[in-house]
């Protein structure tokens, strides 16, 4: 078989992850396997403490494996790249920072040049709808704007995948479905590699087109499921019998995981 179409955007392979501290040893990943497809949107749900900021840390390369392989088109991720690009749920905007410097903060890493940083800047800036916020700070706006900042940050600086790591899970419903519906028509017209982490099954089955959920910790992968629900996904799509029977399936896979992580930390 031709081993181009065989590559996978990431990849990650039998990979443990063992934080080792004064207080002793956390296995949080055994034996993770998992592979994105470039240009697919996944989305990881799972219990809290599973290991999906773990798992999402190592293929940004903050943080290395202790066994396995965590590969990117096919290399392995040996520290942070501006291929990969993360954002966290609580917005990490430099506060000394304007709007437009920090979107154009990744830009002046990458040694753009002034005037194509602040054309790319405006652009983004442009694309999460934030025309005239240019000179605000992350202080004067909302939580649902600096995340919104994040977006055009993460995005301004053209990164192949982009890592959302419970980006909308501090904001309140009505922005967090205006920022899903944002997130979704950029998806749709750049195309990115994405990994999302929610703990909200409707989310994921909102945004994504491949859902993983993950074991109680020690974390991998318990199951994966396609999601080829028709986009809008509107009311109408929720209400369908495909949606409650994929929201049913998840919920049992979660469910099953949340009662295994509760008896581990009752032993
Ligand atoms: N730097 C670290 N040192 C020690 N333990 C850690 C560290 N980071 C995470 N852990 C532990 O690893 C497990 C998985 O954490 P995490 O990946 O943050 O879970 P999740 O994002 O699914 O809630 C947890 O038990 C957590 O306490
Ligand atoms: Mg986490």
């Amino acid at each position: 078989m031709d081993t181009i179409t065989e590559q996978k955007k990431i990849s990650l392979r039998n990979v443990d992850k063992i934080f080792t501290s004064d207080k002793g040893e956390v296995q949080a990943l055994k034996g993770l396997s998992l592979d994105v497809e470039d240009g697919e949107f996944l989305a990881i749900v799972g219990a809290s403490g599973c290991g999906k900021s773990t798992l999402l840390n190592l293929v940004a390369g903050f943080d290395q494996a202790t066994c396995g392989d965590v590969l990117l088109d096919g290399d392995p991720v040996t520290g942070i790249t501006p291929e990969c690009n993360m954002i966290f749920q609580q917005y990490a905007l430099f506060p000394w920072k304007t709007v437009q410097e920090n979107v154009e903060f990744g830009l002046k890493m990458q040694r753009v040049a002034k005037g194509e940083r602040k054309e790319r800047a405006h652009r983004f800036i442009d694309l999460v709808g934030l025309n005239g916020f240019e000179a605000s700070f992350p202080h004067q706006l909302s939580g649902g704007m600096k995340q919104r900042v994040s977006i055009a940050r993460s995005m301004a600086s053209n990164p192949k995948v982009m890592l959302l790591d419970e980006p909308f899970a501090a904001l309140d419903a009505m922005t967090r479905q205006v920022l899903q519906e944002q997130l979704v028509r950029i998806y749709e017209k750049h195309r990115k590699t994405i990994i999302f982490i929610t703990h909200s099954i409707d989310e994921a089955l909102l945004l994504s087109s491949r859902i993983a959920v993950m074991t109680a910790r020690p974390g991998r992968i318990a199951q994966e499921i396609v999601n080829a629900l028709p986009h809008p996904r509107n009311a109408d799509v929720q209400l369908s019998n495909r949606y409650v029977e994929l929201k049913r399936m998840i919920w049992d896979s979660v469910q099953a995981e949340v009662l295994k992580s509760m008896e581990v930390e009752t032993q």
